[in-house]
């Protein structure tokens, strides 16, 4: 059951770590926004009940809570299990409920992933984003993200051929905490 709703401004936006109880707002945030414009993976399927934190759980994923509504989320992880790769995060899922959408927040959550990959030591901040996916490629570039790479023809969606962009960003490691949300 959704429990998502119109944003009032000027309400404020506070982004903390997920709780367990934060699971169904999610899962049915996914099921609003991942279409095969942004997500390489299948929709959500509605008859089963949705785990959005797997195995690792509630901890990598930091939430957007307007009004007490989770109206976003951002999941933060490892690219490799390797030790020589640890100094890299990766931003490995985001979305915002689209009545939130516009409003600030997927900028505030990427900063919040961001400060978070730096308070666990990493130096360096990752992602893929399909290459149509034009909101997202800019809310990456307007947080500091470039493009070191693309992936030509990586999926196949609905019959068609689409790129996958690969984004990084370097942190200064002597920023303080809380310097990137909102940039
Ligand atoms: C991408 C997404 C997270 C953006 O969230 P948001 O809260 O709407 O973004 P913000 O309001 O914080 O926007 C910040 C900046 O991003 C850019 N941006 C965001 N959406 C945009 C859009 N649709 N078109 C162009 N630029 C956009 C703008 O530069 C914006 O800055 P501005 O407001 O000063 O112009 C949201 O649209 C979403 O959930 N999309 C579906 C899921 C998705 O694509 N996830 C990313 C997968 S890699």
């Amino acid at each position: 059951m959704s429990r998502a709703r119109e944003v009032d401004e000027p309400s404020t936006v506070v982004v903390r770590e997920a709780r367990r109880g934060d699971a169904d707002a999610i899962v049915d945030i996914d099921r609003l926004v991942q279409t095969p414009a942004v997500s390489p993976g299948d929709p959500p399927d509605p008859s089963q009940p949705g785990d959005p934190f797997g195995a690792h759980g509630p901890g990598d994923t930091q939430v957007a809570v307007v009004d007490d509504v989770v109206m976003g989320y951002v999941v933060l992880g490892r690219p490799t299990p390797l030790r020589a790769n640890r100094h890299v995060w990766t931003i490995q899922g985001l979305a915002v409920h689209p009545d939130g959408q516009g409003r600030g927040i997927g900028r505030m959550l990427v900063g919040a992933a961001v400060d978070e990959a730096r308070r666990r030591g990493g130096t360096r901040v990752t992602l893929r984003v399909l290459g149509g996916n034009v909101g997202a490629r800019r809310l990456y570039e307007a947080t500091g993200f470039v493009v070191e790479g693309v992936l030509v023809g990586e999926f196949v969606l609905d019959g068609v051929e689409v790129d996958d962009v690969l984004m990084a960003r370097r942190l200064d490691a002597s920023a303080p905490p809380g310097s990137t949300a909102g940039e």
